[in-house]
């Protein structure tokens, strides 16, 4: 099928699919079209791959994501809302993407920059100032360890996947790269990781995002992106990004910065980012010998939270905490907490929880961390809430910004704001758990892009 196609009408059934889907169970609106299994029969089968053993941190897949893979679906989540014309170039990136987790010369290549560019691997620190915060009268309470996404290249976690995107769509022959970012960072990732392929990058920001992180757009602009700004936020930025791309279909690609849109995008991010959960696991092995007891994340989207506990999901014993944005307060209107206040339904491609009004109006999303204001979920994280295999609570602004300046002030780091909220959480977590609980804290990325914000920060502004 030819992927050349006319632009409009297509941009209008992919980002619309929400208004039109509305509630979960109703997916034969007349402008949504539900995956057919066709795709994932034309793929190559993933039960017979062959993994070489040696080197640790590669992309490898377990038995029990094979099935996942394949059909794109998380329960009833996740999926391909997209026009029949799209349905084509998913399943070339689908097959592409399954090639390359078993491609060597891939692989090898991907080890390499995740090493020498990215610098990997990122530390799994100790705590001792912030744990010794946490004990009670009896000196008792849990180990907090750090999980230093802050110190990848570009200053978070984005980069993980950036830099395995940007090497498919160099692989597909692909010239020029588009991509949204609402915090800066994954543009910035993309920026980075199209210099160093010789890749065109197109980073499309919300004008009020790009006043907010200042600092990644002219880091963007330095790496040699061209920066777009759009009217809104990261949820509009996304969809000018969608629509860029459907536009140019056979020489663009759009690089996805977390876990949403249509299949394979979410399974494709999260396997990108399942490199963080994999060195922690070894990294817990050698320091106290054993795994870790609670894994905490900020919720935005999901990747940072997926990538770090994808590789726990089958360990029954090991806690998996999501944080998402409570903004002024969960009753407040004024919040990105999609899992807390959000109905299923589906947008940008894919099934998943939405936060959106009861026409299915999608609801334009509020947090002090200018990453975690997108108005759903990644379909993977949903499923985690609905089998409750993962649970979910929420940080207000105030709360991430007392975070922010606390691990400042006890450790000497500046966390991103979106990773302030997963600290903020421990002072609720801490006092509940039993002494010596080991938990490990996902610091997604560095926060001197914040500074500004925590120092002006004033509580209940509308910032
Ligand atoms: C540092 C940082 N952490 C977290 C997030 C949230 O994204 P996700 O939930 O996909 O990790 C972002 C998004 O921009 C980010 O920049």
């Amino acid at each position: 099928m030819a992927c050349n196609i006319k632009a409009l009408s297509l941009n209008h059934q992919i980002l619309s699919g929400a208004t039109a889907e509305r509630k979960m169970g109703t997916a034969s609106a007349a402008n949504v079209h539900v995956v057919p299994e066709t795709v994932s029969k034309t793929l190559p089968a993933l039960t017979t791959l062959t993994i070489k053993a040696p080197q640790p941190e590669r992309l490898l897949i377990k038995t029990v994501d094979r099935k996942e893979i394949n059909n794109g679906k998380f329960g009833r989540f996740g999926g391909k809302y997209v026009p029949e014309t799209l349905m084509s170039c998913l399943g070339k990136l689908e097959a592409e993407f399954n090639l390359v987790l078993h491609d060597s010369e891939f692989q090898e290549e991907l080890t390499t920059a995740l090493r020498d560019y990215v610098g990997r691997e990122t530390p799994l620190y100790f705590a001792q100032r912030l744990t010794d915060h946490y004990k009670n009268s009896r000196g008792e309470g849990p180990e907090i360890y750090l999980k230093r996404e802050d110190l990848s290249h570009g200053g978070a976690h984005k980069i993980n996947n950036a830099i395995a995107q940007a090497m498919i769509a160099k692989r597909m022959g692909r010239k020029t790269i588009v991509a949204a970012t609402g915090a800066g960072q994954h543009g910035v990732a993309t920026a980075a990781a199209c210099a160093k392929l010789s890749l065109e990058c197109t980073i499309f920001m919300g004008a009020t995002d790009m006043e907010k992180q200042a600092s990644n757009v002219l880091l963007m602009k330095l790496l040699g992106a061209q920066v777009e700004s759009v009217e809104g936020t990261f949820k509009e930025a996304s969809s000018q990004a969608i629509r860029e791309w459907v536009g140019n279909l056979e020489t663009s690609y759009y690089l996805t910065g977390t876990v949403v849109g249509p299949h394979p995008c979410p399974s494709m991010v999260r396997e990108f980012q399942s490199v963080i959960g994999k060195e922690t696991r070894r990294q817990a092995m050698e320091k106290w010998g054993g795994k870790p007891d609670v894994l905490v994340a900020c919720i935005g989207s999901g990747s940072n939270a997926l990538g770090l506990f994808h590789e726990f999901i089958n360990d029954e014993d090991v806690k998996l905490i999501g944080v998402e944005a409570a903004g002024f307060g969960l009753d407040s209107g004024k919040h990105s907490a999609t899992l807390a206040r959000g109905d299923v339904g589906v947008y940008h491609g894919a099934m998943s929880y939405l936060l959106q009004d009861e026409e299915g109006q999608i609801l334009g999303p509020h947090s002090i961390g200018v990453g975690l204001e997108y108005p759903g979920v990644g379909p993977e994280v949903s499923f985690l809430k609905e089998t409750g295999r993962a649970e979910f609570h929420s940080a207000t602004d105030q709360e991430a910004i007392d975070a922010y300046r606390r691990l400042c002030k006890l450790e000497g780091i500046f966390p991103a704001l979106e990773a302030s909220h997963a600290l903020a959480f421990l002072e609720k977590l801490c006092p509940t758990l039993a002494n010596g609980t080991k938990v490990v804290v996902n610091i997604s990325g560095r926060g001197d892009k914040d500074s500004d914000i925590v120092f002006q920060y004033k509580p209940h502004s509308m910032t």
